[in-house]
């Protein structure tokens, strides 16, 4: 193996030790306790997972954290008026509707419901329209995005010019990295499921961030020698000798993309630890911004 393993755990921990003393010194200085709102609509197991891991994270760095949780069958109404409830609410600073919705909901007008001051997870469209306009910012950008990005300008000084091919066109996690890469002065391709000649296209990447859901669907001889990986992706594959049955992998093949790669993320262990330390930073800053 040659390549270097980027630590998503220890930039995270460092991430959120970053935002525990922000949170400190906001509370030094008389101002309030930053508050999360989660809104979680459903029993999805995967979504419940993540809201538990996002409210412990909040905790340890000293943001209080408002949990709702409505039921599958609640209607846009409902939901809509929790969200409007939220936004009226001093002590709520940020909020977070978990995705995906139970299907019946619109998504677009609940997230459109959201102040985009408190707009945390970036996903507002006004917020998402910024993104990707020339000469615009966003108040907020999406979590995972903002995460693989921080990883990005850790391995290089400068992305211009670089070709970055993006896997996915998720409108969570591929389409806005996309447009953070462009913003970076990255030459970006995003391939789908429709993209011809994949692997010829992964080949052509100095910057390769696989976000497809399709455990190890990046080979070895896809990738450039010498190019970035990050991986995005968290599949489960069976796996007897575990006692969950079951392992995480990624979208790349990791032990053969090491030996090709300059740098790649581990799944677990990579991306995932810098979405919650994007999310708690995000909500640090809605408190700032709301203090004005
Ligand atoms: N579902 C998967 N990732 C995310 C995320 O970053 N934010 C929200 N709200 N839902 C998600």
């Amino acid at each position: 193996m040659t390549a270097t393993i980027i630590d998503g755990k220890a930039i995270g921990d460092e991430l959120r030790r970053e935002v525990a003393a922000g949170v400190q010194q906001r509370l030094d200085s008389g101002k309030s306790r930053p508050g999360l709102a989660t809104v979680l609509v459903g029993e999805n197991p995967a979504s419940q997972v993540y809201v538990k891991s996002k409210q412990k994270a909040c905790a340890e760095v000293g943001i209080e954290s408002f949990g709702h949780e409505l039921p599958r069958d609640a209607s846009q109404a409902e939901v809509e008026r929790l969200v409007t409830q939220l936004n009226a609410d001093p002590a709520v600073n940020g909020i977070l509707v978990q995705l995906p919705l139970p299907s019946g909901l619109d998504e677009e007008k609940i997230l459109s419901a959201i102040s985009i001051e408190k707009d945390v997870d970036g996903f507002h469209p006004i917020n998402i329209g910024r993104l990707a306009q020339k000469g615009r910012d966003p108040l907020f950008v999406p979590c995972t995005p903002a995460g693989v990005m921080y990883m990005l300008e850790k391995e290089f000084p400068s992305l211009e010019g670089l070709n970055a091919v993006v896997l996915g066109r998720s409108n969570i996690v591929g389409m806005p990295v996309a447009l953070l890469l462009v913003r970076a002065n990255a030459t970006v391709t995003i391939c789908h499921s429709r993209t011809k000649n994949l692997p010829d296209v992964v080949r052509s990447a100095d910057v390769l961030v696989a976000a497809v859901g399709k455990a190890e669907m990046v080979r070895k001889d896809w990738i450039k020698p010498g190019a970035v990986i990050i991986d995005v992706g968290i599949n489960r594959v069976e796996d007897a000798t575990k006692p969950r049955g079951y392992r995480l992998v990624g979208d790349v093949c990791f032990d053969e993309a090491a030996e090709v790669a300059r740098a790649i993320t581990p799944v677990p262990g990579g991306v995932g630890p810098l979405t919650i330390a994007m999310l708690l930073r995000n909500t640090l800053r809605a408190a700032s911004l709301q203090d004005a």
